[in-house]
Formats: structure tokens, sequence, C-alpha cells
């Protein structure tokens, strides 16, 4: 499909996007957080990993009647996706997505993030539940790190690749795989030579900082997620294939809130809440690669078409204007602090066209 950005400088018109990986909490934080998606993405992948984590059709569609009442945009989608655990049922997974309520289901390796304590302890405990997806064409989104403390945690994903995807792309090899939010080069060329069924989201965070600016005149919490930014060269290779008009990358923002207090704290939890400026921040990227061309495909095009939906009519107005990123933003009675923080971004979201 042709980009239908035209080539000027000031001012992208493009096909509203969708973001294919988001945490929108519940409840309070739900309903201040959900805006923020839903005036830019048409549609959002929408992560399991609540305090309960969404195991179950009748879990999904009650989430998902929430996340709809929490949102004023009448233009805005949520998808569901079913946490994998050990014990997932096959049959509530085909029953999920032939009933339209699933879209995904999410891996977890037990342990590896906020909320994944329920997550899958040996792959071989879902081979059930990846044999009905590959059947009915249900991709699998992947958080693709191994938790064996004993691994560097720099080295988690690269490792994951070694040990686990390169199984379950042996023995299931037709099935439909999101690499999610991918931070490394080892990832890039794994999805690069891999069936057009293996595809991998990239944040808007990952492709700005890497491990260094974690540390920059101190430790920044806000910059801590999992997975965590690695080296430049990593980062440069995850720009070169957001830009590369591959259809296998597109946008996952990842976005992930938490409150001042917990990422301030002794023991900080990992997410980047990008959601408020994220298209913002990937066009500024796009366009210091002088790829704003590209941005389109990226964000509006290869995603539906990965997930063999159609993409969104609508279309979006980026102008060239100086957006600041407040410090932070109030949220119930404390506050989050976003991705940009204090920064000032070249590009403002006008609206819709
Ligand atoms: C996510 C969260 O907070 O739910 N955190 C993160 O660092 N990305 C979980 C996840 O996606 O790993
Ligand atoms: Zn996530």
């Amino acid at each position: 499909m042709k980009s239908t950005i035209k080539k000027t400088v000031d001012r992208i018109v493009m096909r509203r996007p969708d973001d294919w990986h988001v945490h929108m909490r519940d409840g309070d934080m739900l309903s201040r957080v959900v805006g923020y998606t839903a005036k830019q993405f048409g549609r959002a992948i929408i992560m399991p990993n609540l305090a309960v984590p969404i195991t179950t059709v009748a879990l999904a569609r009650d989430y998902r009647i929430r996340i709809n009442a929490a949102v004023s945009e009448q233009n805005f989608t949520p998808l569901m996706t079913c946490y994998l655990t050990d014990t997932v049922d096959a049959g509530e997974i085909e029953q999920g997505f032939k009933s339209d309520v699933f879209t995904a289901c999410k891996l977890y390796p037990a342990n590896a993030t906020t909320n994944s304590s329920h997550g899958v302890t040996d792959i071989n405990n879902i081979t059930s539940a990846l044999e009905v997806m590959q059947r009915i064409g249900m991709p699998l989104l992947v958080h693709g790190e191994v938790t064996d403390s004993d691994v560097d945690i720099f080295d988690r994903e690269a490792v994951f690749i070694d040990q686990i995807m390169t199984k379950i792309i042996v023995d299931f090899p037709a099935l439909k795989i999101v690499f999610e939010h991918i931070t490394t080069k080892e990832a890039v060329d794994f999805v690069k030579v891999s069936g057009s069924n293996i595809a991998a989201t990239i944040t808007p965070h990952h492709l700005v900082y890497n491990r260094s600016a974690i540390f920059k005149g101190g430790i920044n919490p806000h910059l801590y997620c999992l997975p965590i930014a690695k080296r430049e060269r990593h980062r440069l290779a995850l720009r070169r294939a957001a830009i590369s008009g591959s259809p296998k990358f597109f946008l996952g923002t990842d976005s992930a809130p938490h409150t001042i207090e917990n990422k301030q704290s002794a023991c900080g939890c990992a997410g980047v809440f990008n959601a408020p400026y994220a298209m913002e921040s990937y066009a500024q990227t796009f366009e210091e690669e002088n790829a704003l061309h590209k941005l389109e495909g990226f964000a509006s095009q290869f995603g539906p078409q990965f997930y063999g939906l159609e993409p969104n009519t609508q279309k979006i107005v980026l102008e060239r204007a100086n957006t600041v990123v407040p410090a932070m933003l109030d949220i119930m009675d404390t506050q989050i602090v976003p991705f940009h923080a204090g920064e000032t971004l070249g590009w403002k979201l006008a609206g819709l066209a």
C-alpha cells in the first residue's frame, strides 16, 4: 500500500494509527489514561496483566466494557488479549477468538515483568494453546525475555531468542507471532530472517534512548522499563528497522503508567508512560532519520496488515509546532511523569483530519 503522507514538511496528513501494545490498567487509573491513547489511535491491543490477569473470555468481556465506558471518543476500539498461564484452557481461547472477544494471546514468562507472576513457567505447558492458535490464525504476543536470574538483564532478550523463540517457530511454523517491544539487534535480525508470520513492535522510547541515558547525571527511574534499553548499537538497529519500510516492524507503545510514588521508590516499577505524546515522539524520530514518509506504514498500515484487519479510514493531522511536555501529569490524587517530561518536541497532533 502506498503511503498517503503528503511530502510537505510542516503538516502530515496520514491514516489514523493503531497502538499494538498498551497497558490501560483499571479503575481510576484506566479512566485517567485511556483518553491519551484514544485521541491518537483508532484501535489498541490491550495488555491483560491486571492485578487479576485477564485469563477468561468473561474477564476480557467485562474489562472491554470498562474500557469503553471510560473512553469518551466515539471511534476507539480496544482489542482484547488473553493472558496465558500454565493451566490455560485451549478451548476457552478458541471460543474467545471466535466470538470476537480475544484478538490475541499474551505470553509472559513467569515473573518477567509487572504482574507476571501468573505467567508461563515452561513453554511446554502451553502446547495445546499454541496448537489451537496456529490452527485458527490467532496471534501470539511475546514478552521475549528469559527470567533466569543467572542471565544478565541486558542479555535476557537475546537468550530468549536462542532458547525459546527458535523452539516455538520450529514447533509451530505457521503460528503468527509478534515479538513485542524489541530492544536488540538480535531481535531485529531474528524477525527479518523469519517468515512473514513473524513480526515485531517497537516502542517510542527504545528508539530515543540507550541504556547509558538511564544513568546520565544520576539514576532516572522514569526511563526504567522492561525489556530495559540496551547499548547504542541496538538502538540504532531499532531505528533502521522502524524506518525500513518492512511490514514486519510496526508501532506498539508499551505505554505503562505507574504513579510517581511507585516509580520513585526503593523498588521502582518498570514502565514508561509514553501514551500522552506517542505520535509526536515517533514523528520526531522519523524526521531525525529523514524518513517521515515511512511513518504511515509503520504506524497505520503494517499492524492491521499483520492482524488481517483493514487500516483505519480516518486520518490524523500532525503539524510542525512545539509541544512542551509537562514535567508531570495530575492523576487521581497524585502524578505520573510522562515520557519526554520537560522536553519540547517538534510536532503536535492537531487532531483528526
Ligand atoms: C509493563 C507494565 O508496567 O505493565 N512494564 C514495562 O516495563 N513495560 C509490563 C511489560 O510490558 O513488561
Ligand atoms: Zn508491555
